[in-house]
């Protein structure tokens, strides 16, 4: 019983470093996002925010926001067009992925 206690709790506590996204597997599917937000995370059009180097957490609640609908009006919906095909695992994944990049 005080193993199987001793296990749980070890899972537990793993559990937030599982969550964490693959910088690696986000790369591949930013390639749909490179036209806006830049190979390096960072743009030449002032109209696009830079994700270089942002919050991962920040990230991937954004994307969340415009996948959901939450953030809306101007220019959340061309956002939400390219998020909204998008897993989970591929937001959390994404949000690694620029978070990881140099600022
Ligand atoms: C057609 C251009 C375009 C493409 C492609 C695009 N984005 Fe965006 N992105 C924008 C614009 C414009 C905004 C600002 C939207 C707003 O006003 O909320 C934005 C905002 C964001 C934000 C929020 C930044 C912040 O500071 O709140 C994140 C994160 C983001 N994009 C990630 C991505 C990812 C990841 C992809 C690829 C799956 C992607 N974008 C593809 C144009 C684009």
């Amino acid at each position: 019983m005080k193993r199987i206690i001793i296990l749980a709790g070890i899972l537990l506590c793993a559990q937030p470093v599982l969550a964490k996204g693959d910088a690696q597997a986000g790369e591949q599917k930013a390639m749909m996002c490179v036209a806006c937000h830049g190979a390096t995370g960072k743009v030449s059009v002032p109209m696009y925010p830079n994700l270089a180097g942002q919050n991962e957490a920040y990230l991937e609640h954004s994307l969340q926001a415009y996948k959901k609908g939450e953030r809306s009006g101007g220019q959340a919906e061309v956002m939400k067009a390219y998020v909204s095909g998008l897993s989970d695992e591929d937001i959390s994944n994404l949000a690694a992925y620029y978070a990881s990049m140099k600022p």
